[in-house]
């Protein structure tokens, strides 16, 4: 047995308000502890987007009823709400800005959008950017020229790793974080994902190419924080003409990375680092008193969407070979998982804002 601290996910789409047929706070949060996780913070791109003090509270409300780990939830980057949500820090995550097209309606495509959100949201809280190859060298260029930290998600391409490498360098105020598909698929693997269903292999940032892939494991000091970006779409949205990008996460997340663990590819100490040290400094998150994951790294097992716990019924792991197996979970002194059962109901997580 490996006791591990409780994993953060600083990034995960919980779908509700507005989207719980495809996951909620209690299915998300399920899968979460079913993967050893037990804090997430929450995206904003929900129905309606979380972008001032009314949709926060919608989303908080929600939360507060059904989540059964800790959470916090993002605000996001509009047009015109960079003073309100400077006012909402010490209530949310933090601010998401979306540089480039994805799921929901938040993307900033004017420059001079971008600057009020640089200029008024706290300096000591880094702004989390979306930015993809060169909208993520502006987004860099925009923290040297503020002096004020940005936070990349899902870092998938070489050029990326290499240019926040050079960014760490100059002492630029730039973190980064990446996903597990990022890690461990390349576009090479976008048939064996599909079924014969193209809409499956599709996320954003789409799946890279095989060098890309092996620059991610080369650069692994420079990356700061695993996360999921657990985004659930249920299979017959994904099949259909229109296929949203996404691909859940949150429940494989630790069997993938203890699997590399075995393969000599990360070790747990890495882990420790990148899914619960630097995300708790990155966002600036409280230490959950009595908290650990207790696993059994040498079970070896078959993932298969029908055991995982998101609603959205689907996984790009489908029939992977993983070698390491969540036990247990304790959250604040409270068993919250065992051998496969939830013994805290939803509710029981709580607010790290609040
Ligand atoms: O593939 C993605 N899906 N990338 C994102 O940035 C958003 C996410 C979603 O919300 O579905
Ligand atoms: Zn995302």
């Amino acid at each position: 047995m490996i006791k591990l601290p409780g994993l953060i996910d600083p990034h995960v789409h919980v779908r509700e308000p507005g989207q719980t047929h495809k996951e909620d706070w209690d299915t998300a949060t399920q899968s979460a502890l079913a993967g050893g996780v037990t804090m997430i913070l929450a995206m904003p791109n929900t129905k309606p987007p979380i972008f001032d003090a009314a949709t926060l509270d919608l989303a908080l409300t929600a939360a507060k009823q059904n989540a059964r780990c800790d959470y916090a939830q993002f605000i996001g980057a509009g047009p015109d709400n960079s003073e309100a949500a400077a006012s909402l820090t010490d209530k949310s995550a933090g601010l998401k800005m979306y540089l480039d097209s994805t799921f929901g309606e938040l993307r900033l495509d004017d420059m001079t959008l971008w600057m009020p959100h640089f200029v008024n949201f706290p300096k000591d809280m880094p702004i989390v950017l979306h930015s993809e190859s060169r909208t993520m060298a502006a987004g860099i260029l925009f923290a040297a020229i503020y002096d004020r930290p940005v936070h990349i998600a899902h870092i998938s391409l070489k050029e990326e790793v290499l240019l926040i490498k050079a960014a760490k360098e100059r002492g630029i105020k730039v973190t980064c974080e990446v996903c597990p598909h990022h890690l461990f698929l390349s576009k090479d693997d976008i048939p064996a994902i599909s079924y014969g269903h193209p809409g499956r292999g599709e996320v954003r940032p789409r799946l890279a190419t095989k060098e890309d892939v092996e620059a991610l494991w080369q650069n692994m000091d420079v990356i700061d924080c695993f996360a999921t970006d657990h985004a659930p779409h249920t299979l017959e949205e994904k099949d259909s003409e229109n296929p949203p990008p996404g691909f859940p996460g949150l429940e494989t997340l630790l069997p993938l990375l203890l699997t590399a663990v075995s393969d000599s590819r990360l070790t747990i100490p890495n882990i420790i680092q990148k899914s619960a040290i630097n995300p708790r400094k990155i966002f600036h998150l409280p230490e959950q008193p009595e908290t650990w994951v207790e696993v059994d790294e040498n079970a070896s097992y078959e993932i298969h969407a029908s055991d995982l716990h998101s609603r959205c019924g689907w996984s790009p792991f489908e029939g992977w070979k993983v070698k390491g197996r969540v036990t247990r979970v304790v959250l604040r002194g409270r068993e919250a998982f065992k051998d496969g059962k939830f013994l805290v109901q939803p509710g029981y997580g709580q607010n790290v804002r609040a």
